[in-house]
């Protein structure tokens, strides 16, 4: 199925503020994130693995960082201790403060593989969240068409999932994490099973949203373009086990759009990103022929 432009039927007055304040804590900073030496270790049949060691990191209410490393680094079982998933072995995750145990409505969760309800309609997967919140039927129902708007979804509610493209079916995953006012958002590798020119539109689509709601973004890829194009900060990690290598600001303006990324500054911080993956990558080589 072709892709419809995303924006289409956008909603021009959106009274969010209302579900906002109902999902914030009174008085408090919403979405900072505090991750204080964490080391992951699994229990394996061939022994404890180490997925993550000593991870530490901060991000700032309304920050959109990446979570950059190669495959198989511990960028989905460091955010999955962030989503209250995955226990750290050792260490503290806090989301405002709040230690994290399990996980909750305050973080929205999209992943690689779109995980919508077959029997459900688009609109029934986008409302449910609301409604497991206590809110009404049809203020579910209005919360679900703005957000479906604003992923250019709004002629596709009566849809089921498998109808869509990838691409959509994406789209109804974001509408659906955001429909919960989380003040954190989540993603794991979200646009990694989509083409390239469908991924870009995606993630102009992606930046738009944030824009005007500025949750805490918490990206995983492993794509540095992706990385670059999107993010206030790229956090590496290192080859298994994760370690956060390091953190890179980058002050490219905003509103972004497809141009830059064939820009002398975006250039310069892929640059920067590949080599030191590249450095990485040869010193985990190094360690392997030594071992072996
Ligand atoms: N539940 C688990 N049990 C055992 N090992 C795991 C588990 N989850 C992940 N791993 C291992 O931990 C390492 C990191 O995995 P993961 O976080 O999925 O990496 P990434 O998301 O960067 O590709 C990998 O070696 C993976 O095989
Ligand atoms: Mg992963």
């Amino acid at each position: 199925m072709s892709e419809t432009p995303v924006n289409d039927n956008r909603l021009t007055v959106l009274d969010h503020s209302r579900l906002r304040a109902k999902a914030a804590k009174p008085g408090a900073e919403r979405g900072h994130i505090s991750v204080r030496d964490v080391d992951i270790v699994f229990e394996t049949t061939t022994g404890p693995h180490a997925a993550v060691k000593n991870a530490n990191l901060t991000v700032r209410p309304g920050e959109f960082i990446c979570l950059l490393g190669p495959s198989g680094c511990g960028k989905s079982t460091l955010m999955n201790s962030i989503a209250g998933f995955v226990p750290p072995t050792s260490g503290e995750v806090t989301i405002d403060g709040d230690l994290v145990t399990e996980p909750g409505p305050d973080r929205g969760m999209v992943f690689q593989q779109h995980s919508l309800f077959p029997w459900k309609t688009v609109k029934e997967n986008v409302a449910f969240g609301p409604l497991m919140a206590g809110v009404g039927q049809n203020e579910a129902t209005s919360v679900a068409r703005t957000f479906l708007s604003l992923v250019g979804l709004a002629a596709f509610e009566n849809a089921y999932p498998n109808t869509l493209s990838g691409g959509m079916q994406q789209r109804v995953g974001i509408a659906r994490a955001l429909a919960n006012y989380p003040s954190v958002l989540l993603m794991d590798e979200p646009f990694g099973a989509l083409d390239a020119q469908t991924r870009v539109m995606m993630q102009e689509n992606l930046l738009e949203i944030w824009s005007e709601f500025r949750n805490t973004v918490v990206f995983v890829t492993h794509d540095i373009d992706e990385a670059v194009f999107l993010s206030d900060r790229i956090v590496v990690m290192s080859a298994s086990p994760g370690r956060i290598i390091a953190d890179i600001n980058v002050k490219l303006p905003r509103p972004r759009e497809q141009s830059l990324l064939t820009s002398p500054e975006f250039m310069a911080l892929k640059r920067q990103c590949l080599d030191l993956i590249r450095q990485e990558t040869l010193n985990a080589f190094q360690q392997q022929n030594k071992a072996g």
